[in-house]
């Protein structure tokens, strides 16, 4: 894909229903039958950690085929000493786009952007398949866990300033953006805004289960 072929741009207001829209799409029974990640987006635009600076799409012919969006995050070292970093998600293309270097431009643009507003290091959690080769590494390899001293192998981390995160243990705490999509009944009334889709089964759930009940002990 050359950049001739795409422009990536600042999320507006006006796209906001059709960045839902690609959300359902590209999740849709990925990770269990149906999909919140539409509901996600709508909410998380109102949270105080959203950042709507790096909320990006990029567009093929006027057409939206992939979008990401970011909220702040907290790392918390042993002695209580806070570090602000991105925490990214979600970024998705649509289907009919997806392998063609998409969600890499996306990712690469905004990563960029975000070191320049003074972010040092980037988390999310995720399939690693999609991410090591934009640079993330394990959790366990910058020594971040979860409070419990939990090490989520679908924990990722990527230090967009190198030696950020100098090797000190750090406990990430994510923003709880994502809270309101919980509420079952609340996703299935924004749903049927949308034209009906099928919940089906498929093998990804499985994928995305074991992914996101693994830790990393050794
Ligand atoms: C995941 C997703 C955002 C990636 O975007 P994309 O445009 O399809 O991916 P890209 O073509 O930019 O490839 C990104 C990287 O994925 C990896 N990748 C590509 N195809 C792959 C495949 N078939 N299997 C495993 N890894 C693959 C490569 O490492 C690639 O990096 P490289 O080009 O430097 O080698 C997109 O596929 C998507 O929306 N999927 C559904 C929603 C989703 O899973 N979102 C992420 C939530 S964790």
């Amino acid at each position: 894909m050359n950049k001739s072929d795409y422009i990536i741009r600042k999320e507006t207001k006006n796209d906001y229903r059709e960045v839902e829209n690609l959300n359902r799409e590209a999740f849709w029974n990925l990770s269990v039958p149906g999909c919140s990640e539409h509901y996600f987006v709508h909410v998380m635009r109102d949270h105080k950690d959203f950042i709507p600076e790096l909320a990006h799409v990029l567009e093929i012919g006027g057409k939206i085929v992939g979008c990401v969006m970011y909220c702040k995050g907290l790392l918390k070292d042993e002695e209580g000493n806070e570090k602000t970093i991105l925490t990214m998600g979600p970024l998705c293309v649509h289907p009919d786009h997806q392998r063609q270097g998409i969600g890499k431009a996306l990712l690469e643009y905004t990563f960029a952007l975000g070191r320049k507003m003074g972010y040092d290091t980037v988390i999310n959690f995720g399939n690693p398949d999609n991410y090591v080769a934009r640079g993330y590494k394990s959790c366990k390899k910058y020594n971040v866990c979860l409070e419990g001293d939990v090490f989520p192998a679908a924990l990722l981390v990527k230090e967009l300033t190198e030696g950020a995160l100098d090797g000190r243990k750090w406990y990430y705490y994510q923003c709880d953006a994502d809270a309101p999509c919980e509420d079952e009944e609340a996703v299935e009334k924004f749903d049927s805004q949308f034209p009906p889709k099928v919940k089906a089964w498929q093998p990804s759930q499985e994928e995305f289960y074991i992914h996101s009940h693994s830790a990393i002990t050794w």
